[in-house]
């Protein structure tokens, strides 16, 4: 059979969706020759639900990215991811998210009131870009004035994972790890106050009287960091961007906030801003036919699981109607995503508040792409008030 799939041709970047008939239908166990290493994509979503659950036959020992790395702390399989699971949970809950919702709001509303011309704008560049780096700042403690370098920082964190060739990031990734080992070790200096912010709270966590050194705080920070930021960005510009290129659908959500949880929902499930992860294969695997070898790199493609017909009705329709199933934007199991609480916070708020300030906006185009292949979101989307 001839291989009409590749994820790195021009038209699969600007529109992933219009690959996956091929391999949901044609071929569920797809091997990608074009990248070095070669790689396999599981599309469907019991696959995909199965191999994410399967953590000794798919592993995560050999990071999430595309290329072998040696990933530490939570991004490793247990027992080590356990311990550090754990520990980050209990500084960062969901209820101490949900205490968050006055300040997301009042940010919110506070860009959208900083916009220069609000007859046409960027909502990237305005509104989703900086919304949850400031969160995420604040959340950790990082000083305001900072805040640029921060988002320079996890976006190079992100790139360097898909990168051809990760080292041409190592300078700045350095000076990112640099500035943060100095603030966890100033909050090791004052560790007689009362944690406030999460950089103090990890310095302080325990579990059977074991804490986390410097460097393990950085792998969970830069973590947080790499997760956090521009997947919940394109959470907000991808739902945006859906509803105003059909403008029924943001009508609907002008005459009915209520939906906000729907379209943040269907958003995650139609345009998930992580397509897909890696696993490392521990043992060769047969599945539909095919054997995919021991240590092989797997794409698990939550995207094209998404919208899979098997588990969807209708998945190739955006809509705000009651939908049955779960999608898999913020993965299963032991690896479930720790930020999905604030990110479905960011994202509702980010909603609401654009609804309510310009319940007139319009869609001008559809701007650029991000980068990394395995990533969805924009770059840029230009918005115009009628
Ligand atoms: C829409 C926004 C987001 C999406 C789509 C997303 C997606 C994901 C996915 C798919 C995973 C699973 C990784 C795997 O299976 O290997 C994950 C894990 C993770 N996410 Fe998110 N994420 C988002 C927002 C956030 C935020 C806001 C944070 C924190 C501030 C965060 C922190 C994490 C962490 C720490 C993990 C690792 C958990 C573990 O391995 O136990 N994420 N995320």
């Amino acid at each position: 059979m001839t291989a009409i799939y590749d994820p790195f041709t021009p038209t699969v970047l600007a529109d992933p969706a219009t690959s996956y008939h091929h391999l949901l239908e044609e071929e569920p166990v797809y091997l990608c020759q074009d990248f070095d290493p070669k790689f396999y994509i599981l599309s469907r979503y019991q696959d995909v639900e199965s191999a994410l659950q399967d953590i000794e036959t798919f592993s995560s020992e050999f990071g999430q990215g595309p290329k072998y790395s040696m990933p530490a702390g939570m991004l490793s399989d247990p027992p080590q991811h356990t311990f550090f699971r754990r520990l980050v949970q209990k500084a960062f809950t969901p209820q101490s998210v949900e205490l968050l919702a006055p300040q997301i709001e009042n940010l919110a509303d506070n860009l959208l009131k900083e916009i220069d011309d609000p007859t046409s704008w960027d909502l990237h560049d305005d509104y989703a870009f900086p919304l949850p780096v400031i969160v995420i700042a604040n959340i950790l403690g990082v000083p305001e004035q900072d805040l640029h370098l921060i988002k320079k920082w996890s976006d190079a964190s992100v790139e360097a994972m898909g990168a051809e060739d990760p080292t041409s990031y190592q300078e700045t990734l350095q000076q990112m790890a640099q500035y943060l080992l100095k603030q966890i070790s100033d909050r090791r200096l004052n560790s007689e106050k009362e944690p406030v912010d999460l950089i103090s709270k990890l310095v302080a966590a325990k579990i059977e009287d074991k804490g986390l050194t410097d460097e393990e705080i950085l792998g969970v920070v830069n973590q947080l960091l790499v997760g956090g930021n521009e997947t919940t960005t394109s959470l907000i510009t991808n739902a945006v961007w859906r509803m105003l290129e059909k403008p029924k659908l943001w009508q609907s959500l002008v005459d009915n906030p209520a939906l906000v949880d729907r379209a943040v929902e269907e958003s995650l499930r139609f345009d998930p801003p992580v397509l897909g992860l890696f696993r490392t294969t521990t043992r060769d695997v047969e599945l539909h036919g095919k054997i995919i070898p021991k240590n092989a790199k797997v794409l698990l493609h939550y995207a094209a699981g998404n919208r899979d017909p098997r588990a969807f009705n209708d998945p190739n329709n955006f809509s705000l109607d009651e939908r049955k199933g779960r999608h898999l934007a913020f993965g299963l199991g032991v690896h479930f995503c720790l930020g999905a609480p604030l990110a479905r916070l960011e994202a509702r708020v980010a909603l609401q508040a654009l609804v309510q300030h310009f319940p007139n906006l319009a869609f001008v185009n559809s701007g650029e792409r991000i980068k990394p292949f395995f990533l969805w979101g924009r770059k840029t989307l230009p918005v115009q008030v009628t």
